[in-house]
């Protein structure tokens, strides 16, 4: 077993944000952090409503720490470091970042400029906000640890979403770039990595609509929307967003850089590697079959 690339991260009494935590991964991340002894964790979401509900029923459960929910961009780079800002001066040094938010598309090389734009902002760039203002505060108080979400597209092509396969590959870059060259000042760093996971996003709808806080409701293929990256995700295993968030937890308690909670994904990105023509082969014939069948 190699030697743990970041400090074990310990939620207990720490100080946490989670963008995008008012829903799916998020929510369930904010959760486990709450339950698991964090003095604070503030949910950081484009939905002001949302944020402070989700925050507040979250408080309500198990764990003694506070849940705060408040509203932010992630695109937004000075709104970012506004926040940080606030959050340090009320709450203390912050401990631990989520940079969670993240859309998909559903399309191809058709997709709008300004759509392709978006994506990057939100599911890269905004990596990048929280990267910069956080990292020269951690480097000065020697520790801090950036998680950032990216997903199994990042080591394996998400058929059915260009932009999303693209910004995803970025993200991963960027955690490894930060983790190469922050990490011997203290700076940790963890990139999540996900197939399928049962949330709003993968079933192509809203979280209002989806209301799966709990994350009790059962899995059904039907419930998908009808685009190819709904269909793609028919052949894969869906983990339940709880499960995801007590993986990422444990896994931030052994340190380790890369999260990959559906183990398969790691022998799908080691086939890809060893032979990358046979591999894009073979997705070939997934996107065939997944075309014929409407
Ligand atoms: N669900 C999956 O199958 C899956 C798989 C791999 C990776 N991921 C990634 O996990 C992360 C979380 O996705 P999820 O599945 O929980 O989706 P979700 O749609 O349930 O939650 C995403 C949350 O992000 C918020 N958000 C969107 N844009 C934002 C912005 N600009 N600023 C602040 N908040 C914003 C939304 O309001 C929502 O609450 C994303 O980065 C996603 O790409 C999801």
């Amino acid at each position: 077993m190699t030697k743990s690339l970041n400090q074990p991260f310990d939620p207990r009494d720490k100080v946490v944000v989670v963008t995008g935590g008012a829903s799916g991964i998020g929510a369930a991340l904010t959760r486990e952090f709450h339950k698991r002894g964090a003095a604070t964790v503030v949910i950081a979401d484009l939905n002001a409503d949302r944020s402070r509900g989700v925050a507040g029923r979250i408080a309500a459960g198990k764990g003694n720490g506070a849940v705060i929910g408040v509203q932010l961009d992630v695109a937004d780079g000075e709104a970012t470091t506004e926040l940080i800002d606030r959050i340090e001066s009320d709450h203390g040094p912050i401990d631990l970042y989520c940079a969670n938010a993240g859309i998909a598309t559903g399309s191809g090389v058709e997709t709008d400029v300004d759509i392709w734009n978006r994506v990057w902002s939100v599911n890269v760039m905004a990596h990048v906000h929280a990267a910069r203002a956080l990292i020269p505060r951690w480097i000065e108080r020697g520790g801090g640890h950036l998680l950032t979400t990216a997903s199994a597209a990042a080591l394996i092509t998400n058929l059915g979403d260009a932009p999303y396969s693209v910004t995803k590959h970025g993200a991963l870059a960027f955690a490894e770039w930060v983790a190469i060259t922050h990490g011997a000042q203290g700076v940790g760093v963890s990139c999540l990595c996900p197939q399928g996971v049962r949330t709003p996003l993968l079933f192509g709808s809203s979280a209002d609509e989806f209301a799966d806080l709990s994350g009790g409701t059962s899995w059904s293929a039907d419930d998908l929307d009808g685009s190819m990256a709904a269909k793609a995700v028919q052949n894969q295993r869906v983990l339940g967003a709880d499960e995801v968030a007590v993986f990422v937890a444990d896994a931030l308690g052994r340190g380790e850089f890369l999260i990959t909670p559906h183990e398969e994904v790691r022998e799908y990105a080691q086939k890809r590697t060893e032979d990358t023509d046979r591999w894009i082969a073979g997705m070939r014939k997934l996107q065939a079959h997944l075309d014929q069948d409407p």
